[in-house]
């Protein structure tokens, strides 16, 4: 493995337009031997730099079971990540990391799963979904609930045209505003939540997304019988140097970047209101 302190070197393979503003880009290290040992878990994050512009944190988009590269979906929101949308294929950067917690996959075994993603927010559950896929039989069902403004910041669609396929798994779609085309639900996540009425019992939910669908998504939860500790997120937010040193990420006493950026609700509850 290496050092994690440390930036590779890695290169664009690919480069995807997900949403106007979403851009998907895959990388592979220019060391063979570090492109073959880097590894990681889903839920962990990069650090990602711009040689001359900065650098930046993102989520793995694919996990661990399918690290032929290294996948990130990046919003374009200010100076390092316009950087990043111009790059093109061939183009270099430095990409350090694993950092952080992933999803304690080992205690969801034998659990339903109920993913709940909001805009930009799959792509920190992109990972999770595709390794419960590749690790299929250790879970129930698998349900995955994923809206977005309209049709046009759908990310995705690629993966979701093969999960609406799947046997192995359950989705639905919706949009706030449909147009002539969509053939989905048009709703907000917590409402249509509510109308897929998710049986509690023995089911964890894992969710992400901008903080009024999760605000109101663990209302819609906690009427429909989840616990806390049947409620796991993601929070990416405010991180910087991804080593608990900059003091940027810490909410009261927990520092995202070390003792997330996963959490069960349980350990989030009490944090104030903004969070
Ligand atoms: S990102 Fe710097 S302390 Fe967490």
């Amino acid at each position: 493995m290496s050092n994690i302190y440390s930036p590779n070197i890695a290169r664009v393979m690919e480069v995807r337009d997900e949403t106007p503003d979403v851009r998907s880009f895959r990388f592979e290290f220019i060391d063979p031997e570090i492109h073959k040992n880097f590894t990681w878990k889903a839920g962990q994050f990069l650090i990602l730099s711009v040689f001359g512009v900065g650098e930046a944190v993102f989520t793995f988009a694919n996990p661990q079971t399918r690290k032929q590269f290294v996948e990130c979906s990046i919003r374009k929101v200010g100076l390092v990540t316009e950087a990043i949308h111009e790059l093109e294929v061939g183009d270099t950067v430095g990409i350090r990391g694993p950092y952080g917690n992933w999803f304690p996959f080992e205690e969801f075994k034998g659990r339903n799963l109920l993913f709940v993603a909001g805009g930009i927010g799959l792509a920190a559950l992109r990972s999770p979904i595709e390794y419960s896929l590749d690790t299929r039989e250790d879970y129930g069902k698998i349900t995955i609930l994923y809206g977005a403004r309209s049709p046009l910041d759908i990310c995705y669609k690629d993966k979701l045209t093969e999960w609406q396929n799947s046997d192995s798994v359950e989705l639905v779609l919706t949009v706030d505003r449909g147009n002539d085309e969509w053939k989905h639900r048009v709703g907000l996540i917590p409402n249509i939540l509510k109308e897929m009425n998710p049986d509690a019992e023995n089911t964890i939910a894992i969710i992400c997304g901008p903080p009024i669908m999760i605000k109101f998504t663990l209302k819609a939860l906690a009427d429909m019988g989840f616990t806390d500790n049947q409620i796991v997120t993601t929070l990416e937010m405010k991180m910087k140097c991804g080593l608990g040193k900059c003091g940027r990420c810490n909410i009261e006493n927990i520092f995202v970047c070390k003792d997330g950026p996963v959490f069960y609700y349980t350990q989030l509850k009490n944090l104030p209101e903004e969070y």
